[in-house]
């Protein structure tokens, strides 16, 4: 395993304010120190790219011990090789299926509104918790088909408990904190394991169905013998499984949301343009009468450049750690073998070289970057090659109906409040708003609340 231990890492974490290393002092590819621990900083696409492709696995993921303990030796996220592939395939092909949007779309629209509807009957809603609640409901249900209830409550409970212990900054780790973590983690894995058991006994009769869910994917793979040596404990297989595809999620998906609400009430231009294009579409669809679906969200152009505007200045994920395991040359850089690298995406987005006006959230951008030949390899909030981010798609759905629902539905206004960046990206005050519901003018009258 390569979890040699450094500092404040990785995946979902941040690590501070890389501009504050001046990178472009050193050059794009520098050396560096992370409280102690050296380190070559990548804050170049090109090179990032070669990273992320990482042909020939000459790259694995570099986690500190006490992430690696937590999170097991065989999870997706720190294994390397043909299991990463088969699973990462696996995963992919079933976040992406036409199936599992059409079910997941109704899924979605129907936690929206009901999360919408809650809010407007409060006085004031922290968007950065209440948030939290909805994306995890529809995790939850995306895996395992689990619906809002007990079970959901308890689950909740003991993962909140569980992360705490992954992002908690490595160095100065209690041993209490990671005891009470793997403590957790044993409830979730028993909790799921119920659930795949169930299931287990469940599918036998209809394996000709599409999978509902993560849970149908992975069982039906390790009953056709999938993922051969972890045969002895199938079910404790996929339930591990299981419970590791909850932590990419889980932080992700609230925090781009909650700064989508952020950056629009800052920016009331970019709101009442996205408005627009939202209630267009609204008036369109109670014409029809027919349902919306992944297309239809998709096609609102306006509201995709505001989600990619999003994602670039909010560097939820603001580059990936790995560890060279040979020599690398990339563009002239030496890697030497047993280096750390951070590929570093905060550094690539916010380039003024790449995105005038870096610091501006400015949604029209993507406009004119669209067709740009290097565009793709200078927007990594999903990472990219061998381990680009799976959830991708869903991702991009989810946030699309809830700008949707939101802007067509009510008005908001929203109390000061700041970004922070470290060691997550969080709002300080967890982003007190106020809403209202609307009915929007408009030559058909619209209105479903
Ligand atoms: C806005 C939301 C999200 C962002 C910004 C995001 C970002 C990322 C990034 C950058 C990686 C690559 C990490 C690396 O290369 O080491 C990744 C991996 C991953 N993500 Fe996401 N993610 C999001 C939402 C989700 C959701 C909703 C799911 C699950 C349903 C998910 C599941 C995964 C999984 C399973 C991996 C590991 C893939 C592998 O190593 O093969 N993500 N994500
Ligand atoms: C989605 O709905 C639109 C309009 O109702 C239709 O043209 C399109 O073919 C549908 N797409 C899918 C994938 O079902
Ligand atoms: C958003 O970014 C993705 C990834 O680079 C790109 O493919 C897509 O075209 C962008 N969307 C818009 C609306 O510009």
């Amino acid at each position: 395993m390569y979890n040699d231990t450094f500092s404040d890492s990785l995946f979902h974490f941040s690590y501070g304010n890389l501009s504050a290393c001046k990178p472009y002092r050193y050059g794009k590819v520098f050396k560096t120190n992370i409280i102690g621990t050296p380190i070559i900083i990548s804050t170049d696409a090109e090179v990032n790219k070669v990273v992320l492709q990482n042909h020939g696995n000459t790259f694995v993921p570099a986690y500190p011990k006490s992430i690696t303990e937590l999170l097991g030796e065989n999870s997706i996220l720190s294994i390397n090789g043909p299991h990463q592939k088969r699973l990462h395939t696996l995963v992919s092909a079933f976040l992406r299926s036409p199936h599992l949007k059409e079910r997941i779309t109704r899924d979605i629209e129907a936690s929206v509104g009901l999360t919408l509807t809650s809010w407007s009957q409060l006085p004031l809603v922290h968007v950065q918790d209440e948030i939290k609640k909805m994306t995890f409901e529809i995790l939850v249900k995306l895996l395992m088909s689990i619906s809002p209830g007990e079970d959901l409550d308890i689950l909740k409970l003991e993962f909140e408990e569980f992360i705490k212990g992954l992002i908690c900054i490595p160095i100065r780790f209690p041993g209490t904190r990671l005891y009470k973590s793997l403590k957790a983690k044993e409830s979730l894995i028993k909790i799921v394991k119920k659930v795949v058991e169930e299931r287990q006994e469940a599918t036998i009769e209809r394996t000709n169905s599409p999978a509902n869910d993560a849970v149908d994917v992975l069982l039906r793979d390790v009953n056709d013998g999938g993922g051969s040596d972890k045969q002895s404990q199938p079910l404790d297989f996929v339930s591990g499984k299981i419970v590791e595809m909850m932590i990419p999620g889980e932080e992700t998906m609230p925090t781009a949301m909650t700064l989508a609400v952020k950056f629009l009430s800052d920016n009331p231009v970019a709101l009442a343009k996205l408005v627009e294009e939202n209630m267009e579409m609204k008036m369109r669809k109670s014409e029809s009468g027919k349902e919306y679906n992944w297309s239809d969200y998709m096609s609102l152009s306006f509201t995709q450049n505001v989600i990619n505007e999003t994602l670039r200045m909010a560097n939820i994920i603001n580059g990936v750690w790995r560890k060279a395991l040979k020599d690398v040359e990339i563009k002239g850089y030496l890697i030497p073998k047993g280096w750390c690298v951070l590929a570093s995406f905060i550094s690539v987005h916010m380039d003024e070289d790449i995105y005038e006006n870096p610091y501006q959230f400015d949604p029209w951008r993507w406009d004119r970057i669209n067709g740009m030949s290097n565009s793709n390899i200078c927007f990594t909030p999903f990472g990219g090659g061998q381990r680009l981010c799976p959830g991708l798609e869903l991702s991009k759905l989810e946030i699309s109906i809830f700008l949707h629902q939101l802007v067509t539905r009510y008005s908001w206004t929203a109390e000061k409040d700041e970004i922070v960046s470290f060691p997550t990206v969080k709002m300080k005050r967890r982003l007190p708003i106020r809403v209202t519901p609307v009915e929007r003018t408009s030559p058909i009258s619209v209105e479903d609340h």
